[in-house]
């Protein structure tokens, strides 16, 4: 019998909702033909789609991401405002494409307010220079009567839009990236743009970037910004086909979120920096069975990659001190929850975890017991997409558990990924506090197989389950399926 013991005053952190973020780029049919699809019977006024607002909305997005990911290292945003049809076709160098910037700013910033999202911009480090990464500040939250912000009165928008969070970059370590930098040359780069933006306005918040939050550039760069940032971003793409290796591969999001965190306080400690740098993991995801850019990464999901994501999603939680944003990349077909065809769109399975612990998991992180079977993976069996081999992280608990309570402790929600290929696990749920469960709802996600995988044809082959607990006083016992998501969702008096 396993067990799972919770104590309610042993708060680790309060769970910032930015956690479930999201991320869109100008690539494949993520933004055009995705969330933009001007002329279509399914969109609104504006160019969305209104199916896939939907969607989102019932992810209840925070905060969005945009415009890339590798394509904003070529990306230049003056090309991307004012009237449609006079905006330039570009060859965009990072997924070998055209860019008709049919999307842009304004359009962007329309879909946030519309959905009441935070938007989040990352700015061009490659081809870029520092005078449009502060232009681009001043155009979206200028007051004065300024060039920018007349351009943006006149595209349209008298009020400023107050963007703020903005990133430094993305990926500038990799040999993908246009404009690549060594970690030396990226902080005395960064420095400048973080300088002339802060001066622009200084009420903006700055993302440095980051690689996976164990290597050295991770060392140099943090330690060479943390003056200058408000959050430093890490960015982890796990998946295979091989069932545990997928599933438990989320364990290095709890080693990144260590190690890194242990550098940030170090360089903090050492540098004397009083203001607080969080982590935003502003890409993640799995990915790995389209990987080619002729496939434009529209991946097919199912159960085992839910499963991955549902631990993705406890290693946020859990780690809420530390993290306090986190971007799924990405939102629409390309690695994404939401597919669409220009008739319609279905949930991939990975679409349910988001939409339940957004939904379901409350603001404070509890500490917890967890008793119950180990899996162990060796470097042999484990057949992984990248380099970093997790077998060195093991052995791991089959039943990968968070707790979260409201502030008050009487709503509880219990997030258990049984990770477990071939058993239930009947487990013990100890509180060390007496505390009546009144009321009890579960959530499950699961399916016969964990192969299965959601389509046009078969929209539900993976689903939510939900029923009413039934509850027999005293402690609580529950059985958690073998490869299944559980939410239970208590209510204490
Ligand atoms: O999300 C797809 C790509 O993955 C992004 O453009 C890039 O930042 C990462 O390598």
């Amino acid at each position: 019998m396993a067990l799972i013991k919770i104590d309610a005053a042993r708060r680790i952190g309060s769970v910032d909702k930015n956690i479930y973020g999201g991320f869109v780029e100008h690539l494949g049919r993520c933004i055009y033909g995705g969330i933009y699809e001007e002329g279509s019977p399914l969109s609104d006024e504006h160019g969305f789609r209104k199916d896939v607002m939907e969607a989102v909305q019932a992810l209840h997005l925070p905060i969005l991401r945009w415009p890339g990911g590798n394509f904003v290292s070529g990306y230049h945003w003056t090309d991307g405002i004012g009237p449609v049809d006079r905006r330039p076709r570009q060859l965009e160098l990072a997924w070998h494409s055209v860019e008709s910037n049919r999307f842009g700013t304004d359009e962007f910033m329309r879909y946030c307010e519309v959905m009441n999202i935070e938007p989040y911009i990352c700015v061009n480090m490659g081809t870029g220079t520092m005078d449009e990464a502060r232009s681009w500040v001043e155009y979206c939250n200028g007051t004065g009567d300024t060039y920018w912000a007349n351009l943006r009165r006149q595209n349209g928008h008298p009020e400023p839009y107050n963007v703020k969070y903005w990133g430094l970059g993305n990926e500038m370590y990799g040999s993908w990236q246009i404009g690549r930098l060594s970690a030396e040359d990226y902080v005395k780069k960064a420095r400048e743009f973080a300088k002339v933006m802060k001066w622009t306005d200084p009420s903006i918040q700055l993302v440095g970037c980051g690689e996976t939050g164990w290597t050295e550039w991770d060392q140099t760069v943090i330690a060479g910004l943390a003056p200058l940032i408000d959050y430093y971003s890490l960015h982890l793409y796990t998946g295979s086909d091989d069932y545990y290796s997928n599933v438990l591969a989320p364990a290095l999001v709890d080693f990144a979120l260590e190690s890194c965190r242990a550098t940030i306080d170090r360089v903090r400690f050492n540098q004397q920096i009083s203001h607080p740098i969080h982590i935003a993991y502003d890409e993640w995801n799995v990915w790995f069975r389209q990987r080619s850019a002729e496939s434009a990464l529209e991946e097919r999901y199912n159960l085992a990659d839910a499963l991955a994501v549902s631990s993705y999603l406890n290693s946020f939680v859990r780690h809420s001190d530390t993290v306090k944003m986190a971007n799924l990349a990405q939102l629409v077909n390309v690695i994404a929850p939401i597919f669409t065809s220009k008739e319609g769109l279905f949930l991939q399975t990975i679409y349910h975890p988001l939409r339940l612990y957004a939904e379901q998991m409350q603001e404070v992180t509890l500490d917890v017991h967890v008793d119950c079977k180990q899996l162990t993976l060796t470097a042999d069996q484990e057949r992984s997409r990248g380099s970093n081999s997790i077998a060195a992280l093991g052995p791991f608990k089959a039943l990968d558990v968070t707790v979260t309570s409201d502030p008050d402790g009487h709503e509880l929600a219990i997030a258990v990924v049984n990770r477990d290929l071939e058993q239930d696990h009947t487990t013990t749920i100890q509180f060390a506090d007496p505390a009546t469960i009144t009321r009890g709802q579960v959530y499950e996600v699961n399916a016969t197989d964990p192969s299965s995988t959601n389509s046009f044809e078969q929209p539900d082959a993976v689903i939510v389950q939900e029923r009413q607990l039934e509850l027999e006083g005293g402690n609580l016992t529950y059985t958690f399926p073998a490869h299944s998501l559980t939410i239970l969702r208590l209510h204490m008096e």
